[in-house]
């Protein structure tokens, strides 16, 4: 068990929170700030416990001097400031003079976020490449270490791996909900345990249908990577984006778990990516050369609907059509409504498909909504995230 923010005594104390505010932006604007809001209790807590809270994330990728003019927390921080409903105050570097001064100058209950960390990437990429001396910068910086970035447990980097390794350290409330929840559901699911995967490419998900073929009562196969079980089994499939080094891994997985892993029986396809394009709905068997499958079929939802009934635990992860076409979102939204309909625990992975359940305006029906995106899948792989696995044990 690994301690709590709650493990510590956090009054007058620097105390360094590392959330994963790398949320979607367009023209500097946050398209969806379900990452910030996630981070709110634990930030809350912090502030109600009378500590001087220091925020730190990454946002996005950044490999040039460019790239930082884009990549800046600051609409982070005007958004923080708004939810929080009080002052944030954002110091527009990650080392330094002014940041160390403005640091010391926190007072209780007062809150400071720093700029992108990823800025110590250019040059040298001293944050992704876990630079000690860097995290060792940073850690002298506050008396306690707080990971709250669930989407970055993943990652092995300075501001994570690297200030934890020295100072005394915990989970936030965000990341001991995943771990609860999801985490939970592979080490101890409630049964049936049914798991919907979706997505592009099988080989994103190996890992994933590896580690839970055992644990899971079914898996539901949708999107990209169901072309290619369905062509794997012999099936023609068009045009369909395929991921042909995946075929010898879906014949094995079809021939040692046939009951196991259940297949589209129909879907919805057309001749091109386009809304424009005239739609076909048609049984797996009558799909054309010219086809491009962009969706699950009607008979396929209501055996999906079938196999979800009454189970205890679903897990999704990966929408199963192209939902940024509107002709091509009735899968996923209809799997939404299914499972939004059971009493089971329903757990939503991150990136596309927390994208498509929120913005289905489903957010508020699934028991849990993961924040991470790769993090997410890695957990459900059965891997060691480094972000957690480096975080102290209770004693
Ligand atoms: C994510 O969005 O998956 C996390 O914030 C990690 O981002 P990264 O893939 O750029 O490390």
């Amino acid at each position: 068990m690994k301690k709590t923010i709650k493990d510590f005594n956090l009054q007058n104390k620097t105390v360094l929170i590392r959330c994963d505010f790398n949320v979607p932006m367009q023209d500097g604007v946050i398209t969806d700030n379900n990452r910030i809001v996630s981070s709110l209790s634990t930030i809350q807590y912090a502030i109600q416990q009378q500590a001087k809270v220091v925020l730190l994330s990454h946002l996005g990728r950044v490999t040039t001097e460019e790239d930082k003019l884009q990549k800046t927390l600051k609409p982070v921080a005007e958004m923080l400031a708004d939810l929080l409903d009080m002052p944030i105050r954002f110091v527009n570097t990650t080392h330094g003079e002014i940041l160390e001064q403005s640091i010391q100058e926190l007072k209780p209950g007062e809150v400071l976020l720093m700029e992108n960390t990823r800025f110590e990437d250019v040059p040298g990429k001293f944050e992704s490449k876990n630079n000690p001396s860097l995290g060792k910068y940073w850690a002298s910086l506050g008396d306690i270490y707080i990971n709250d970035a669930f989407g970055t447990s993943h990652r092995s980097h300075a501001s994570n791996v690297g200030i934890a390794s020295y100072l005394p350290s915990g989970i936030g409330f965000l990341i001991e909900q995943e771990l609860q929840v999801m985490g939970g559901s592979i080490t101890n699911p409630e049964h049936p345990f049914v798991v919907i995967l979706g997505g592009s490419k099988v080989s994103d998900k190996i890992g994933v249908i590896q580690n839970l073929v055992h644990i899971a009562d079914k898996i539901l196969v949708g999107g990209g990577i169901a072309n290619t079980f369905l062509k794997a089994k012999g099936y023609e499939i068009g045009a369909s984006l395929v991921d042909n080094e995946s075929l010898d891994f879906c014949k094995e997985m079809l021939t040692r778990y046939p009951d196991k892993i259940i297949l589209p029986v129909d879907v919805v396809t057309a001749t091109e990516i386009s809304d424009q394009a005239p739609v076909k709905k048609c049984s797996v068997d009558a799909v054309m050369t010219s086809d491009i499958i962009l969706d699950l079929g009607p008979d396929t939802i209501d055996l999906y609907r079938t196999q979800l009934k009454d189970s205890a635990t679903i897990v999704w992860n990966g929408t199963v059509g192209m939902t940024e076409l509107n002709n091509f979102i009735h899968g996923t939204k209809a799997l939404c409504d299914i499972i939004s309909k059971e009493i089971a625990t329903t757990i939503i992975g991150g990136g596309d498909t927390a994208g498509a359940v929120i913005g289905l305006g489903y957010k508020e029906k699934m028991s849990h909504i993961s924040t991470g995106g790769g993090a997410s899948l890695e957990l459900l792989e059965g891997k060691i995230l480094p972000g957690i696995d480096i975080i102290d044990d209770m004693e």
